[in-house]
Parts: C-alpha cells; sequence; structure tokens
C-alpha cells in the first residue's frame, strides 16, 4: 500500500530510486514520482500510472543528484492524477515529502493552515497537508543547524498527526540529508558504506546493503551519507539494532520466470521444505516450535484457539480450523481480522490468538492482533517478512521462511502458511490425545509434499491447455468440501484477483441450496475431490451438475480419476496424500488456472487491478 525509497550517498540517486521503486511495485502502482535535489533545486518528475511511465519521463529529462526520495502509490485520499502522485511539497517548495498511510485528521490541519497562515494546495492528498504543515513549523523554528530544525519541525508536525504514516522527506537546502519517520506503516533503514538508503521495505535496497534497522512505530531517523541518528516522535533517543537480511537481490529478481507469481508457484517445493526445515521432531512424533515462546504446560492448558487474518492468510486459518481441531481436538474459531476488533468475540483466559500475515503489515491483521493483547490474550504471529510489525507486537510465532512473495496475488506463503498450521496442530495434538503413530503418519506425509509439489507443479502445461479452453467465460465456480472447502474458496480468490472473472467459492454439499440455480453450459464448476474420506460424497454434487450441463473440471487424485471418466469433462490428477495435507497439493492446480487464464487474457499476472500486495490502510 504505497512504497517509499529514499537514497543519499556519492552515487547517482535517479537510478537508484527507480530500481527500489521497481521492486516495491506490489505496494501500489496509481501513480510514481521520484524528488532529487540537485545543488538547491528539488528536480522532480512524477506521473500517474505505472513505473514505467515515470521510468520513460526520468529517461527524457533525467534529474541529477545524490540524494532523494521516491514514491509508487496506491490511491487513498484524492484521485488517480498527476497532481496526486508524490512527492508533494510544503508552501515554500523546498519541502518534498513521500509517503505512506493515511493521516486522518488532514481535513482539520488543511484548514488551519489554510485560516492561519493562507496557504494554498495543489492536490487533494493528506500528504500534501503534512507537508506543508512540516514547512509551516520549519520556517517558525529558529536554530544555525538546519538538521535539527527539520528534524524537529517533522516531530511537532507529528505530534499533530492522527493516523499512520511511513514518511521521507528533503529540504532543497540541506545537502546529503534525509528524514524519515514512521506510525503504523513499515520503514527501514538500509545502512551501506558511505551512503543510507529508507525503504517501506528491504527488498528495495537489498541489491545495496543487506544491513538494515527496521525502524519501530514513533521513530524518526535523520539520514546523512554516513551516519544517521534515531530518536522518537516524543524527543527521546531511540536504540536500534542493525539486522542482516536473509535473502539477496537475486531472491527479488524474476529469473527466467515471466511473471513473478509463476516464479513463486514453482518455489513452492522449496518454501514448504523451509517451513518445515528443523521443526519436525521424527523421535517423539511432534513439531518444535520454538518461537511461540510457551512451555509445554503453557500449551497444553490452551482450551480455544482463534485464527484471524485477510483474503488468502484467511482462507489458511479456514483450513487450519479443520487441521487444529482434526489433531488436537481443540475449538478453533477463524475471524476476519477486519471484523474481529467489532465484535464482542467471548474469549476465556486460555484462548490462543494467531494472526496470520504474509507481510506482517496488513492494517485490520494488526488491529485484530492488537485487540487480542489489549484483552490479554496471548497473541502468536505467523508472519513470513522478518521484524515485521505483527511479527514484533506479538508474543511469539513462526516465521514461513518462504522468502520474498512480489506477485500480489498470495501463492508460496499460504502453502507456507498451512504447512505450519500442519505442525501447530501436531504439536497441540501429540500433548493430547495423538498416538505416536498418528503423529508419525503427520510426518511422513509433511515429509512426502515436496516431492508431491514437483509432480504437481509438471502438470502446468496441462493446466494451460484447460485454460486455453475455457478462456471465453464469463465465470467460475469452485466447490470443494472438508479440507478442501477452504481451498474452493482460495481457488476462487486467485480467479477474481487476476482474471478479474467473476467467481464464486463453495462447500461443495451447499450446491444443492441455491447455487445450482447459476448451473448452465457455459459456467464451468472447478470440484477438489481428492481420493479422500468425501469423495463419493463429491461425486454426487458433480452427477448434479453434469445433469444440468454445467462444464466440470475436475482436481483429483489415486481411483478418483477412473470414477470421474466420462463425467468430469478435465481431469487434473495430483498425487494422493494424507487427507491433512491434500489441501498444499490442490491449491497449486489452481494457482496455475487462474495464472494460465489471465495470461491467456493478456492481463498483468503480477499488477492486478485496483489491488496491493500489501494492505496498511484499514
Ligand atoms: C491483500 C493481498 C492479498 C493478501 C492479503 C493479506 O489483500 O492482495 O493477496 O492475501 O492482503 O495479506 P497478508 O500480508 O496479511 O498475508
Amino acid at each position: 500500500m504505497c512504497g517509499i525509497v529514499g537514497y543519499v550517498g556519492r552515487s547517482e540517486a535517479a537510478p537508484i530510486l527507480l530500481d527500489g521503486l521497481r521492486r516495491l511495485e506490489y505496494r501500489g502502482y496509481d501513480s510514481a514520482g521520484v524528488a532529487i535535489v540537485n545543488g538547491e533545486t528539488i528536480e522532480t518528475r512524477k506521473c500517474a500510472g505505472r513505473i514505467a511511465n515515470l521510468a520513460k519521463l526520468m529517461t527524457e529529462r533525467p534529474p541529477a543528484g545524490q540524494y532523494g526520495i521516491s514514491h509508487t502509490r496506491w490511491a487513498t485520499h484524492g484521485k488517480v492524477t498527476d497532481e496526486n502522485a508524490h512527492p508533494h511539497f510544503d508552501h515554500s517548495g523546498k519541502i518534498a515529502l513521500v509517503h505512506n498511510g493515511v493521516i486522518e485528521n488532514y481535513a482539520a490541519l488543511r484548514e488551519q493552515l489554510v485560516r492561519e497562515v493562507g496557504h494554498k494546495f495543489t492536490s487533494d492528498t493528506d500528504t500534501e497537508v503534512l507537508a506543508h504543515l512540516i514547512g509551516s513549523i520549519y520556517e517558525q523554528l529558529d536554530g544555525k543547524d538546519s538538521k535539527a530544525r527539520l528534524v524537529n519541525a517533522t516531530r511537532a508536525a507529528l505530534k499533530q498527526v492522527i493516523g499512520t504514516y511511513g514518511i521521507a522527506l528533503v529540504h532543497a537546502h540541506i545537502k546529503d540529508f534525509l528524514v524519515g519517520a514512521r506510525r503504523g506503516s513499515p520503514l527501514v533503514l538500509g545502512v551501506g558504506k558511505d551512503e543510507n538508503f529508507l525503504a517501506s521495505d528491504v527488498s528495495a535496497i537489498v541489491a545495496h546493503t543487506r544491513d538494515a534497522v527496521y525502524l519501530n512505530d514513533f521513530d524518526i531517523v535523520a539520514v546523512s551519507r554516513d551516519t544517521f541518528e534515531i530518536s522518537s516522535v516524543g524527543g527521546d533517543t531511540g536504540s536500534y539494532q542493525i539486522s542482516r537480511v536473509e535473502f539477496g537481490a537475486e531472491d527479488v529478481n524474476r529469473g527466467e520466470f515471466p511473471h513473478y507469481m509463476l516464479k513463486e508457484i514453482f518455489e513452492q517445493a522449496d518454501s514448504v521444505r523451509d517451513a518445515m526445515r528443523g521443526r519436525l521432531n521424527t523421535e517423539e512424533c511432534t513439531a518444535k516450535l520454538g518461537g511461540l515462546n510457551m512451555t509445554a504446560a503453557q500449551l497444553r492448558d490452551v482450551t480455544r484457539i482463534v485464527l484471524t487474518g485477510c483474503g488468502t492468510a484467511l482462507h489458511a486459518a479456514l483450513v487450519g480450523e479443520y487441521l487444529i481441531e482434526q489433531l488436537a481436538s481443540l475449538p478453533v474459531e477463524v475471524e476476519y481480522a477486519s471484523e474481529f476488533r467489532h465484535r464482542n468475540t467471548p474469549m476465556s483466559g486460555n484462548t490462543l490468538v494467531f494472526a496470520i500475515s504474509q507481510s506482517g503489515e496488513t492494517a485490520d491483521t494488526l488491529g485484530a492482533l492488537r485487540e487480542s493483547r489489549r484483552k490479554g490474550y496471548r497473541t502468536l504471529g505467523i508472519c513470513n517478512n522478518v521484524a515485521s510489525t505483527v511479527a514484533r507486537e506479538s508474543d511469539g510465532g513462526v516465521y514461513m521462511h518462504a522468502g520474498p512473495e512480489i506477485g500480489v496475488a498470495a501463492t508460496k506463503s499460504f502453502t507456507s502458511q498451512l504447512v505450519i498450521l500442519t505442525l501447530i496442530g501436531l504439536l497441540l495434538g501429540r500433548m493430547r490425545h495423538l498416538s505416536t503413530s498418528e503423529g508419525s503418519l503427520i510426518i511422513e506425509a509433511l515429509e512426502a509434499l515436496p516431492g508431491q509439489i514437483e509432480s504437481v507443479l509438471k502438470l502446468s502445461d496441462h493446466i494451460r491447455a484447460i485454460a486455453k479452453e475455457y478462456v471465453s467465460v464469463n465465470g467460475i465456480l469452485f466447490f470443494g468440501r472438508q479440507f478442501n472447502f477452504p481451498i474452493a474458496l482460495e481457488g476462487a480468490l486467485k480467479m477474481k484477483e487476476i482474471t478479474y472473472l467473476f467467481a464464486e467459492g463453495h462447500p461443495s454439499a451447499e450446491l444443492k441450496h441455491g447455487i445450482i440455480a447459476l448451473v448452465r453450459p457455459d459456467l464451468p464448476s472447478v470440484f477438489i475431490a481428492p481420493d479422500d474420506a468425501v469423495f463419493s460424497k463429491n461425486l454426487n454434487n458433480i452427477e448434479q451438475v453434469k445433469a444440468r450441463k454445467g462444464p466440470i473440471i475436475a482436481l483429483t487424485s489415486g481411483d478418483g480419476r477412473k470414477q470421474l471418466k466420462g463425467i468430469a469433462n478435465d481431469i487434473i490428477e495430483i498425487p494422493r496424500a494424507a487427507d491433512v495435507v491434500t489441501p498444499v497439493l490442490t491449491v497449486i492446480p489452481l494457482q496455475l488456472l487462474a495464472y494460465h487464464m489471465a495470461v491467456e487474457l493478456g492481463l498483468d499476472v503480477d499488477k492486478p487491478r485496483n489491488l496491493a500486495k500489501s494492505v496498511t490502510v484499514e
């Protein structure tokens, strides 16, 4: 949800800022812009549309200078126009600012600036108001040290702000100097040699440095070429730690793949392996999850689990509900993170809450996490981004270790979440009724997954052929039962996100309670019907669609193929696996189906319209 990059060093800023923005384009792509200081002039290039448009502008009129800021926008306040593109300026035109977040009281601040100091605004954004506020305070402050003056003006302005921000700013007359601050939106300081960086996400700067300081809420950082100083909005000196980023520049490249989404789908054998690496205790047939920061006694005392998240993470939670209830016999509830805060969910003292989030920055998930902690519940995170806000604000958790996920449609993070939820179910189950032999079967099933995923990935060409067959349909239905009901939801979500086709997921049996009215020869139904405990029940529903001439794409395994022959129009056959781990295998063909359909339709797979990968607004 908007990405920002700042640079101060000895190299030309333009290519570094532009490359950084390209890495952050997943955070929004409504408009983009840069402000680079050249002498005492700020050179600005900004325009509506993708970063490619900005790159064209920058090629036509290259901005020179060795420090500056940049932004890629996901519009919240104000339409997608050149005027609303960041950077925005203060009244004097000397301060340029980029912002990720929402200034909730911008209208009141704007009105005050117009009334008291007669400021005029050129955009409809909340960001421009913040730039003006900082500029106005800067003009009123005394002091020879202009750097300290700019930091103090920023601090004073942020004290008046209600809302969220990750910001970076420059002043035309303050050489080689950036100011950054965060509250609610991520901001990372990249520490280089004779150069420093600011970015919403380390992937933007990892090509230059792997040393990073993950700033905390209310941190303000003053950044020069060879030094930086962190303090708080309240004025205290901040403490910090330099962390080593665990992935490199090569991990954020597409390699030979045409899209990040396809690359990430194909990485799943590895990412699933990494999600369970070092976490299987084959001797005691259980899982080892030290990051939960809970003793065996505390885990045994848990009487109820709440799983919360948004989008794809919520679908993982729904699979988790089936998994944990089956393996550990504990009551599990899944809550939309966005609704959790607004419900009076009854919770007992022994409820354990998991906030699931790839980015660890989703505003709704963070809201649920904070609400849960406010009410005194132990709250754990399941995140991919190390040092993300969810990771830092939870009492413990489990990292996915899936590597950077850049495609806006989540893929590998989902299968990693499924593996982690299985591990949690196994751990809690083995402390309760689950026997050694049952535990051992789960471990075997998990260990077999990477090899089975490799086989599923080999179906990509077959799935592409199916996608071609159905490319002109107006919609598509997805059905599944039990562990695979949430996979029907996820299959439909992937389809909606990147093909813009109308798609719905349902439990197979719900078909007869209304959805069957939609069935017709030009509306295909995808049935997730592996050879499992509910196969014969799925088959009944498939027959019901067939009887009404609805085309059927069936995803099956084991003996399923034989039984579906002559009934399903297309069959996708995956390896047979234990029921609890099947969703890891069934979701991959659906990711591929959505992907190939979108490519056939000529759509931008990695940057679907109106979406952003990390939604940091409510
Ligand atoms: C956005 C993305 C989805 C993602 C959801 C939750 O809506 O477009 O793909 O599933 O956020 O993201 P998180 O980072 O919290 O897992």
